[in-house]
């Protein structure tokens, strides 16, 4: 039977909840029927049909990321699309539905002005020949408590700590403020909030509910495990801690160190957490995982590398390569709109891009990828090079181009969609 990918209308979104849990193994509950409705933006949610039975979903909500700024502005935060919901039934697997969906999600995407599209990817292995490069990193981490000390205290913060009804009047405007100091932050919504209030029990992994740590200029949240039998070793999970400088920060590790009960804290945090250099036992901090989290998809080269800043002066040519899979709105291959050759004249006062001419040779060639990789700061492309992702034409192309997408703060993604 002939298969067909299109927007839902508003009275399929009981049905589309319902297709979509299966391909994760999972199936729709009351929970579900309840949380997603608030989240989907019927016009950009699109499904996959065989006949009138769903078999593939995705959706895009509309967000902003924030990019890379210039050393004393507030960064940019520019609307993206924030690609959800994807799956296909293992009866319909491998049959192009997913690419049909993703061809759709990305010409709407560009139709609305966005020139980037993020998600948050299941497998690594989907979403690179769409177009889509590994931009945040996040780090797990593992401290013991008990014998963990600062090795300068840091100024004590006037802290509240409460539940989420007192921390919903103060924690959205203050994400707000702070997510805007850290590239590849993504927006919070009413809809992402009421859910993080809520805080059901399916979410808790048999932790508390969230605690919330309050300073009129960052906070803290967590959750913990407090069990009786000794043998077992009390945990605390840090999900949020963001401060306005980095004493704040550390005055919100200070707090953690001394909440009774617990043994070990883990965070999954930014890759330059300076915790470490902070404690007494530097090698006390494990990073126990890293991984992956935003990948980006550059749709438009000009507006988004004119949309972030760079801290030096520099131009490049770039050559951008097509994704390997690019279809038009009708599902067909179709021109790549990344592809091609730019000239990118960047500085800490703005940014020009423009189309290379023929008087202009290329410098560098990489993928579409690996340009939504390095976008927003975080990673290098002289790793990829020497990986073959990556041509240097033109030597010192390489390392002029790194210096140019570097940024610090490193970028660090903590909200998921
Ligand atoms: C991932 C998923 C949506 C793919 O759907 P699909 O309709 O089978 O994908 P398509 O047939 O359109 O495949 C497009 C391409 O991606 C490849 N691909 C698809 N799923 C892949 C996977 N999990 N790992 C590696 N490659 C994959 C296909 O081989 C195909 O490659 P080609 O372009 O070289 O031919 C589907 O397998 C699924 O629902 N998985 C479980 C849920 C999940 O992980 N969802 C993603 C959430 S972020």
């Amino acid at each position: 039977m002939k298969s067909e990918v299109r927007k839902i209308d508003a009275s399929e979104v009981e049905a589309w909840i319902h297709a979509l849990h299966m391909p994760f193994l999972g199936q729709a509950d009351e929970e579900s029927y309840r949380r997603w409705p608030r989240h989907l933006e019927p016009d950009r949610t699109w499904v996959a049909l065989e006949g009138d039975r769903f078999v593939g979903t995705s959706c895009v909500f509309s967000r902003d990321v924030t990019l890379p700024g210039a050393d004393g502005e507030p960064a940019p935060a520019v609307p993206f699309s924030a690609i959800s919901g994807v799956g296909v039934h293992s009866t319909h697997h491998r049959r192009g539905l997913l690419r049909q969906m993703m061809g759709r999600m990305l010409h709407d995407g560009l139709e609305r002005g966005e020139a980037i599209a993020g998600l948050i990817a299941s497998e690594a292995t989907i979403y690179g020949r769409f177009g889509f490069g590994w931009a945040t990193t996040t780090h797990d981490l593992t401290l013991p408590r008990r014998t963990s000390r600062l090795r300068a205290p840091v100024p004590e913060l006037d802290l509240v700590l409460c539940g989420a009804d007192e921390a919903s009047k103060t924690v959205p405007a203050l994400f707000d403020r702070l997510r805007r100091a850290r590239p590849g932050q993504v927006n919070r919504n009413d809809a992402w909030w009421g859910e993080a209030w809520e805080d059901p029990r399916s979410s808790r992994g048999g932790l508390s509910k969230r605690f919330y740590v309050i300073d009129a200029d960052g906070y803290v949240t967590y959750r913990a495990k407090n069990s009786w039998n000794p043998a077992e070793a009390n945990v605390l999970q840090v999900n949020d801690l963001f401060g306005a400088t980095p004493d704040v920060e550390a005055g919100l590790w200070q707090h953690l160190l001394g909440v009774d009960l617990v043994d070990t804290i883990t965070a999954a945090r930014p890759v330059d957490e300076s915790l470490r250099w902070r404690l007494e036992d530097p090698r006390a901090l494990s990073v126990t995982g890293a991984r992956d989290m935003l990948w980006i998809r550059v749709l438009d080269v000009p507006a988004a590398l004119t949309a972030r800043r760079y801290r030096l002066p520099g131009r490049l040519v770039l050559e951008v390569e097509a994704a390997p899979t690019w279809t038009d709105k009708e599902g067909r291959p179709g021109a790549d709109p990344a592809q091609g050759r730019w000239v990118l004249d960047a500085g800490p006062d703005g940014s020009t891009c423009r189309p290379a001419t023929r008087a202009e040779p290329t410098e560098l060639r990489l993928g579409v990828a690996e340009l939504g990789g390095v976008l927003l700061g975080g990673q290098d492309l002289a790793s990829r090079a020497r990986a073959g992702l990556v041509s240097e034409l033109v030597p010192g192309a390489l390392e002029r181009a790194d210096a140019l997408f570097g940024c610090r703060p490193a970028p660090f993604s903590s909200t998921g969609f």
